[in-house]
């Protein structure tokens, strides 16, 4: 009796090889998903990926900026593109730009580097002044009072010009509260 249940068994070596092929079959399965998963993840969330602005951006022609180099602040608008939709000419910050020479220009992020308020510019001072703690900087960006409770000067971002008279800033915003210009993600 025992025999014959034996007898209706497949070998031994048959039945390790099926477990064999099936764990195999199993484990290529597996791996098979984790690409197909982790695809899901950044096609169904999109606050994954970043929401990025156009690099440079064309704020004003060289004749807008006056030759005594007196700052002039231009909000900015660009383009954003998430995941989902492009926001076309949506507010992204402001800059100061100045002229520093004929074809020469200088240009600051508008937003103080303490905790990031939009600073003025004070002609009968000559300075930037920060409304909302005090803050002091010269027109060059620099620390004006050592008071100050900015860590650091202004952000000076690229300008250049272009054509011969477009200015370009490409522009950036900076962690706040840090002595050096982090950039934000
Ligand atoms: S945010 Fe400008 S001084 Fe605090």
């Amino acid at each position: 009796m025992e025999n014959m249940h034996a007898q209706n068994l497949p070998p031994q070596s048959d039945r390790r090889g099926f477990f064999k092929k099936t764990f195999a079959t199993v484990i290529v399965a597996i791996i098979g998903l984790f690409p197909v998963a982790s695809g899901l993840t950044v096609f169904f969330d999109p606050l994954r990926r970043k929401s990025s602005t156009t690099g440079a951006v064309r704020v004003t022609t060289l004749e807008a900026l006056p030759i005594d180099g007196v700052p002039r602040k231009f909000p900015l608008v660009a383009s954003r593109i998430d995941a989902w939709n492009t926001f076309t000419e949506v507010p992204i910050g402001a800059v100061y730009l100045r002229r520093t020479g004929e074809k020469t220009l200088q240009a600051f992020n508008a937003s103080c580097p303490h905790a990031g308020c939009f600073v003025d510019y004070l002609p009968e001072r000559g300075a930037f002044h920060c409304p909302c703690h005090e803050s002091t900087f010269t027109a060059d960006g620099k620390i004006d009072n050592p008071d100050s409770p900015a860590q650091r000067g202004l952000d000076d971002l690229k300008v250049e010009i272009r054509n011969s008279k477009e200015v370009w800033v490409e522009f950036r915003n900076f962690q706040a509260g840090h002595a050096e210009k982090i950039p934000m993600a």
